[in-house]
C-alpha cells in the first residue's frame, strides 16, 4: 500500500496549477449514459475516482477515450443496468447512476452505499425524488431495485439540500415526461456545472445554483461538449497550505467566486489574497495568528471538504478555536492521527476543539479518507521531521498529482512506497 514521506518547515513558493474537480467531473460522466451519442469532456483529472467511474460505466456498456485532459464517452447501448457493492463501496458517487439508467432503461440496480469515515450517508432523498417521479422501488439484500414505464415530472422536496440527491434527481428529469420542480436543492457550483452540461446536451434545467431548480424533461438528449470547473477544494487546499507553511504561491486555473467562504477566513488568519481573472494569489509572512472559529454548511458556506485542512492549520493558531460541521454527523477521525503530531485537539459531538499554539512533530499517520489525509499533509508541511502517511490511495482518490505540486512549490515531500499504478508515471 502506498505511502507519503514528508519533512515540515519550510514555506511554499511558486506557482500551481489546479485540475478539473473531482466532484463536477463524475455526474457529468455519469450524465454521458443519458444518451447515445458521444460527449466529449475537457479538464479531465487524473484521479483514481474517475478511474473507478471509468471501470462502472464501462461496465454499463460505455465506450470511453480519455487522453491527458480530454474524454470521450459514449453509450449507442446499455449492456446492463446494475452498479453492484464493489463500485459503490469504492466511490460513493457510483450512486448517480440511478437517475440516468431509470430514465434511459427503465430498470436500475444499484448496492445501496454503507457507512464510511465521515459518518453515516443515507440515500433516502434520492430514492425519495425517484419515487415521487414514478418509480417503483425495493430495497432488499444491500440493492435498490427500481423500474418504471416512463419517469414523470414531480414537485419533490429535499429534507436536506443533498449534492448527490440534486444531481441524480436532475438527471433523472432531464428524460421525464413534464416538468420537475426540486425545492431546498444543493446549490454547489459542481451542481451547476452538471446543469451547464445537460444544457448542452438539450436538456432544459433552470435555477440550478439556487434552491429551486426546474427541469422540463425532453424525450432525447443528444452528445455534448463540455470543460469541468476547478477544483475548489483543491484549490482550498493550497491556499490553507501555504497559510500554514507561510509563502507565495500563485494558483492557475481557478474560480475565485467558488471559494469566497474559505478566502474570506484566510484573510481572517492574516493572509493575504488577491484575484486576477483564473489567478489567485496567496501571501502569508511567517509568525502567529489568532484562533478562529469555522462552520462547514452547505454552499456557499465554508465547504466541509476543507474543514480537515482548516484543522491543521488551526493548531498553529493563538488561542481556542471550534470547528463545526453541519454537512456530515461524524468527520472526525483524522484528530486521533493529528493528536498523534503533538496536537491539542478533541472531539465533542460534531465539533472539534483545537488549543494552539502546538509544535507539530513528524510522525506514522494515516488518512482515513480523503480530505483527512490532506490534512495530514498540510500538519507535516509544518511539523518537525518526518511525516509518513499511509494509505495514500485516500488522497489518490481526489488530488491530481498531489506530490508532484507540492515539489514544484519547494516542499519536501516523496512516495516511499509506489503510487497506485493505474494512474501512471
Ligand atoms: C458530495 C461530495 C462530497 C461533499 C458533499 C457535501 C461528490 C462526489 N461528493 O457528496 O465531497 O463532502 O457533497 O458537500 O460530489 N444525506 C441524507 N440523505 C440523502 C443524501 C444525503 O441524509 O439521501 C445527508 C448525508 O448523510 C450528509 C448530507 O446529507 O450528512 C450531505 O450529503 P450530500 O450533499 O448528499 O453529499 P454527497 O453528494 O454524498
Amino acid at each position: 500500500m502506498g505511502q507519503i514521506r514528508v519533512y515540515g518547515g519550510r514555506p511554499l513558493q511558486g506557482t500551481v496549477r489546479i485540475s478539473g474537480a473531482k466532484n463536477a467531473v463524475l455526474p457529468v460522466m455519469v450524465a454521458s449514459l443519458l444518451t447515445e451519442e458521444p460527449c466529449y469532456l475537457q479538464e479531465v483529472p487524473r484521479l483514481l475516482d474517475v478511474v473507478t467511474c471509468c471501470h462502472l460505466l464501462r461496465s454499463l456498456g460505455t465506450e470511453i477515450s480519455w487522453q491527458g485532459r480530454e474524454m470521450v464517452l459514449s453509450t449507442p447501448r446499455l449492456a446492463g443496468i446494475e452498479a453492484p457493492y464493489e463500485y459503490v463501496r469504492q466511490m460513493r458517487a457510483s450512486f448517480l447512476v440511478a437517475g440516468p439508467l431509470l430514465a434511459r432503461a427503465g430498470r436500475a440496480v444499484v448496492a445501496l452505499p454503507g457507512g464510511c469515515a465521515i459518518g453515516s450517508r443515507p440515500v433516502d432523498q434520492h430514492l425519495k425524488g425517484l419515487a415521487a417521479m414514478g418509480a417503483n422501488i425495493e430495497v432488499a439484500h444491500g440493492l435498490v431495485r427500481a423500474h418504471c414505464r416512463r419517469l414523470r415530472g414531480a414537485s419533490i422536496y429535499l429534507d436536506l439540500p443533498s449534492v448527490g440527491a440534486t444531481e441524480n434527481l436532475i438527471m433523472a428529469a432531464s428524460l421525464a415526461d413534464g416538468v420537475t420542480v426540486i425545492e431546498n436543492a444543493a446549490c454547489e457550483p459542481e451542481v451547476v456545472d452538471l446543469a451547464n452540461f445537460l444544457t448542452a446536451m438539450g436538456a432544459r434545467v433552470s435555477g440550478a445554483g439556487t434552491r429551486t431548480v426546474r427541469i422540463e424533461g425532453v424525450r432525447r438528449l443528444s452528445g455534448g461538449r463540455h470543460t469541468v470547473i476547478p477544483d475548489r477544494i483543491e484549490a482550498g487546499t493550497y491556499l490553507v497550505a501555504v497559510a500554514a507553511t507561510g509563502g507565495r504561491v500563485r494558483l492557475e486555473n481557478v474560480i475565485a467566486e467558488h471559494l469566497t467562504a474559505v478566502t474570506a477566513k484566510l484573510q481572517e488568519l492574516g493572509a493575504r489574497i488577491s484575484a486576477t481573472g483564473s489567478t489567485l494569489v496567496i501571501e502569508r509572512e511567517p509568525g502567529g495568528y489568532p484562533a478562529s472559529n469555522v462552520r462547514a454548511l452547505p454552499y456557499p458556506g465554508f465547504p466541509t471538504d476543507l474543514q480537515p485542512q482548516m484543522a491543521a492549520l488551526l493548531t498553529q493558531a493563538e488561542g481556542v478555536s471550534v470547528i463545526t460541521d453541519n454537512v456530515f454527523d461524524s468527520r472526525f477521525l483524522y484528530t486521533e492521527e493529528l493528536r498523534r503530531m503533538g496536537a491539542n485537539i478533541r472531539n465533542e459531538g460534531r465539533s472539534a476543539i483545537i488549543g494552539g499554539p502546538t509544535p507539530l512533530t513528524g510522525a506514522q499517520v494515516r488518512a482515513t479518507d480523503l480530505r483527512a489525509g490532506a490534512a495530514l499533509v498540510i500538519a507535516g508541511l509544518v511539523a518537525e521531521g518526518e511525516t509518513e502517511i499511509g494509505q495514500i490511495h485516500h488522497l489518490e482518490r481526489g488530488y491530481e498529482d498531489l506530490v508532484g505540486k507540492l515539489s514544484s512549490l519547494g516542499a519536501v515531500i516523496g512516495y516511499t512506497a509506489p503510487k497506485s499504478h493505474f494512474l501512471g508515471a
